[in-house]
């Protein structure tokens, strides 16, 4: 791992804090791994970017031959931008309006649809079009209930059960199906779960025999860990499972069909850290709280999902242990990266790193409270640079004011070079 204490300190003093840091050369290790934990020869790796679509990291996994799941039109430009061509885009979104439907046909790219009211509407628009179909997995499992994809009471896939609806839709307007899908949810916890849902999913493609089918595409969910006590999955062996499950089926079905999978967390999360500075240290009664740069709008995990990500003092990493609840700088109680956890002592001024923030991080970032998202750093073969800037609060105002119809006058008088970063 090359985010270590001195590039670290020598990034936070470069570029400030907050700033997201992202080990390039991780994300090529991990998807390495992965390719050679799946060895099927029509493996296809389609990155999730919804987990971070940093453009240096896209470019990476472009440079390596992912392919992209994408899940709205910016993603679908952002990708195209990062050199993906349409052909290496699946299209997932959920609950389209006909104007995006519309919007990204005409970009070429494989739909991927998982309703059967959307199913209905597009094979009346798109008749005779090559199509994937998202099916429900049928399959329970998520490391929290917010990040659960299948099963009862989720909007996500079309039933098992309505195979029969779906297969009338195809008929009647020439539909070709070249891929089946399936997601069951993030950090799969169950040995069994990956394969229970492949074998729902390829029990559709037996029911009724797709004669244009190329790939079966079982989704992302592959756990990383997180917890002090939580160790790696071990996907070497998960993977031979996985290829004689597979490998049998197509035998049986008398096609080598592709496999794709879908990963996010699985490339990007330990691959990335957020450092923060600690500004305020203050106790309350026996609590000592540590008051950070950051906040949650721009790492919401430990409090949407009670994530937990480790912490380590980047300045002070060997001394005596000590609790404390570290928290950021936006006005709300539950604004806490770690609650009563166990760090080396806490100076003010000291570094911090919160890890395993390379998934889910910056991408489910916002500016509430009206503070800017942090910069964006990355560290390839050993060298560190900028990949994002950071925007200034007043920069961030000024694009406020500027989309505004209010016709407010810009009370600036800084000048913005054209990246809209104050020069
Ligand atoms: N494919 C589909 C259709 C998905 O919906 C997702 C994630 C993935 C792949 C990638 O899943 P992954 O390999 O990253 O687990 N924000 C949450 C995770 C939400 C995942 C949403 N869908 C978190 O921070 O834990």
């Amino acid at each position: 791992m090359s985010l270590t204490p001195r590039i670290l300190t020598q990034i936070a003093g470069t570029y400030g804090t907050p700033t997201y840091v992202y080990d390039l050369d991780r994300i090529k290790e991990r998807y390495h791994y992965f390719q050679e934990a799946f060895p099927w020869p029509e493996l296809t790796i389609c990155y999730a970017m919804k987990a971070n679509y940093n453009p240096s990291v896209l470019k990476t996994l472009h440079s390596l031959g992912a392919f992209i799941d994408a899940v709205s039109p910016g993603d679908l430009y952002m990708a195209s931008a990062c050199g993906f061509d349409i052909s290496r885009i699946i299209y997932t979104a959920n609950n389209m309006k006909d104007s995006e439907v519309d919007e990204v046909m005409k970009t070429g790219v494989l739909m991927n649809i998982g309703s059967l009211s959307r199913l209905g509407k597009y094979a009346v628009q798109y008749p005779g079009t090559r199509l994937c179909l998202r099916f429900n997995p049928d399959v329970v499992d998520g490391e929290h209930d917010k990040i659960k994809t299948g099963g009862d009471l989720t909007k996500f896939g079309i039933l098992l059960e309505d195979l029969d609806k779906v297969l009338k839709i195809i008929k009647k307007y020439g539909l070709k199906i070249i891929g089946l899908h399936e997601h069951t949810g993030s950090g799969l916890i169950k040995p069994d779960s990956i394969t229970n849902a492949m074998k729902n999913i390829m029990s559709v493609a037996t029911k009724h025999n797709f004669p244009d089918l190329e790939f079966l595409d079982f989704g992302g969910g592959f756990k990383v860990p997180y917890g002090p006590d939580e160790t790696e999955t071990d996907y070497k062996r998960m993977g031979q499972d996985i290829i004689a499950l597979f490998s049998d089926f197509c035998d049986a079905y008398g096609k080598k069909l592709g496999l794709y999978f879908e990963p996010g967390k699985f490339l990007t999360a330990t691959a990335g850290c957020l450092l923060v500075e600690v500004n305020t240290i203050k106790t309350n009664r026996k609590k000592i709280i540590c008051g950070t740069d950051s906040g949650f709008p721009q790492l919401i995990r430990p409090m949407f999902y009670d994530a937990y990500h480790r912490i380590e003092n980047v300045s002070n990493p060997k001394d005596k242990k000590m609790e404390y609840d570290i928290c950021g700088n936006i006005c709300e109680t539950g604004d806490l990266f770690a609650k009563s956890r166990k760090i080396s002592r806490i100076r003010e001024g000291d570094l911090l790193s919160i890890n395993d923030a390379g998934a889910y991080g910056y991408a489910m970032g916002g500016v509430y409270n009206l503070r800017p998202m942090p910069a964006e750093v990355v560290i390839e073969n050993g060298r560190v640079r900028l990949s994002r800037r950071r925007q200034t609060s007043q920069a961030l105002v000024r694009s406020i004011l500027k989309e505004s119809t209010e016709g407010f006058s810009d009370p600036f008088n800084t000048p913005l070079d054209e990246t809209g970063v104050q020069a």
